[in-house]
């Protein structure tokens, strides 16, 4: 490791970002990275879009103001709009949050950008970016990461075209792409297969980018890193686990990008997934990154596809006594199609027939234009067997929230303090916010990107995971769509449809309503 901003900046919170990827990085067949002074060539497909200037390009600039990247990094933006580097620089300039003191070194970042203007079918457009590409290292060795911002019409073209005139002639090539993969089992099996003609897995790098979250990546410290969960992290002690992503908003005039999709596909196919299965699976045998798929390939080889039976489907509806947007509902939003069924809201029940889980409800529930915006893991334990107290107990639960507010906290059973024998609910409260005030988290594309530079593929997606993630949710999709089932509407803001939460309460999630939270930063 020879990386000069590595070198130079060794906060305690930059360090614990990249331990882990490094030594990924280590064991990884790709090879070491940054040596000596190589070159790399970050190419961004689809710079003028909306997904480059709001994520990919911020990301970029706070790794580079971070010193976190290899010193010689050059970025090329590549779209068919003619623009020049100040052009996009303006365009991005309201997502980088640039403070006054570092005004010097965002005048250096800009410096190393560049802007190439092409179309994604042209062979020859491609071969000009090539030899801009060439021309800016000079013959050196220079690595390449091509960052896909693109819209799957033209993927398949931009794919080939790289293939065929693009591809570092000295040094490594890696694919970033972004979801969607496909729509369901054969349309992403046909996107695999294109692009395993094209390139080699370990150069194929899928983001979900839920995977760079911090509290996604502390699962596999808390489950494996803990003796107090691992005997009980099974069928024996725990009564269900429930999966939640929430968002306050609608689809705010995307609708017409959604409404082609659904929740399901937004959110529950992909993120809450791949929670699930870091939830689920059994311990790896190392943490090198093929160790950890093996094993999320493995769980997921265990869940039967979902049924209809299986699932809540919801839609908003405005609501009249909200202010602004909330009182427009999903089919009120002008780029939906009119009478569109698409579900804004979904709650599913997967089972995973293994000896660890077989019975156990893993309930996922996501949705738009709900009460609170919230991400969640709520891992919910069985009844005290033999109770001696009256049927005061109260069960306990394991809570880890990915966002807002990083927390892990375990409710559980005390006495109330004093002279009584009374007993309360409350909890063991490990709040990120309070226990580590001066931690940066960093945002989950810096993690993700710059694990790319590393080689470390522990935190993105394998082919086999995908296959068997459609392989789940297919049949579900296809019966929605062709019976043209009618989701529930729900009110704009509300916790979604009423028959979420009784499908909760079959499925063995028990609510009681009576556990306040005190909030010590408030007391
Ligand atoms: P609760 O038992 O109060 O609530 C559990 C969850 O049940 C709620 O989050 C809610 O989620 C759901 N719920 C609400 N109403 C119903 C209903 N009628 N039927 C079924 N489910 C319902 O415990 P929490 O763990 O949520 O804690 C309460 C508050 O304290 C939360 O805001 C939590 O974030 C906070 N807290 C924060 C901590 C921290 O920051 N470290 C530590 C401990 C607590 P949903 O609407 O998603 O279904
Ligand atoms: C994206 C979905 O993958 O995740 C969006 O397409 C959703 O619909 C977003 O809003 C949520 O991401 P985050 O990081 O804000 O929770």
């Amino acid at each position: 490791m020879t990386c000069r901003r590595f070198a130079e900046k060794s906060p305690d919170d930059c360090l614990s970002l990249i331990r882990m990827s490094l030594k990924a990085t280590q064991m990884s067949t790709t090879g070491t990275q940054f040596e000596g002074s190589v070159p790399h060539i970050f190419i961004t497909l689809g710079a003028s879009g909306d997904l480059a200037k709001k994520k990919i390009y911020p990301t970029l600039w706070w790794l580079y103001r971070d010193k976190l990247l290899p010193k010689n990094t050059l970025f090329y933006g590549y779209a068919r709009s003619k623009m020049t580097v100040e052009e996009l620089r303006d365009k991005c300039h309201q997502y980088l949050k640039v403070k006054p003191e570092e005004k010097e070194a965002y005048e250096e970042f800009w410096k190393c950008n560049q802007y190439v203007s092409g179309n994604y079918d042209s062979r020859r457009d491609f071969e000009l970016l090539n030899q801009a590409l060439e021309g800016a290292v000079r013959g050196q060795v220079a690595n390449r990461l091509f960052y896909l911002a693109l819209p799957p019409s033209v993927f398949d073209q931009a794919t080939v075209h790289i293939r065929n005139g693009c591809m570092a002639s000295k040094g490594w090539t890696r694919i970033i792409i972004e979801k969607p993969f496909g729509r369901d089992a054969a349309s992403s099996e046909a996107l695999s297969k294109h692009l395993s003609s094209l390139f080699k897995e370990e150069q194929v790098y899928r983001i979900d980018h839920y995977l760079g979250k911090e509290m996604v990546q502390n699962l596999m410290t808390l489950r494996f890193g803990n003796r107090i969960f691992g005997p009980t992290w099974n069928r024996d002690t725990i009564a269900s686990v429930l999966i939640s992503f929430k968002e306050p908003f609608g689809t705010q005039g995307r609708g017409g990008y959604f409404d082609e999709f659904g929740i399901i596909r937004d959110v529950m196919q992909n993120h809450l997934l791949q929670i699930l299965s870091l939830v689920a699976m059994e311990k790896p045998a190392s943490i090198h990154p093929d160790d950890i798929r093996d094993e999320k390939v493995k769980v997921l080889r265990s869940i039967p596809p979902l049924a209809l039976g299986d699932t809540v489907l919801g839609q908003y509806v405005g609501d009249p006594a909200g202010e602004g947007e909330a009182r427009l509902g999903y089919l009120d939003d002008e780029t939906v199609p009119r009478g569109s069924s698409t579900p804004t809201f979904a709650l599913s029940v997967l089972s995973i027939k293994n000896e660890r889980w077989d019975g156990v409800p893993f309930i996922l529930r996501c949705g738009k234009a709900l009460n609170e915006r919230k991400a969640e893991v709520r891992i919910q334990y069985r009844d005290v067997p033999g109770d001696i107290f009256n049927g005061d107990l109260k069960r306990n639960e394991l809570v880890i929230r990915v966002q807002p507010g990083e927390a892990v906290y375990i409710k559980l059973m005390t006495k109330t303090p004093g002279m009584t024998f009374t007993m309360e609910e409350t909890e063991l409260d490990l709040t990120y916010g309070s226990r580590y005030k001066d931690a940066k988290l960093p945002d989950a594309y810096e993690r993700l990107l710059l694990d790319v530079f590393c080689g470390s593929q522990m935190n993105f997606v394998r082919s086999d995971e995908l296959s068997e993630a459609w392989r789940i949710f297919t049949p579900l999709l296809h019966k929605i769509e062709t019976e043209k089932i009618q989701p529930i509407p729900y009110v704009y803001g509300s916790r979604g449809p009423q028959e979420a939460d009784e499908k909760c309460a079959q499925c063995n999630f028990k609510y009681y309503g009576s556990y306040k939270w005190k909030n010590p930063a408030e007391m």
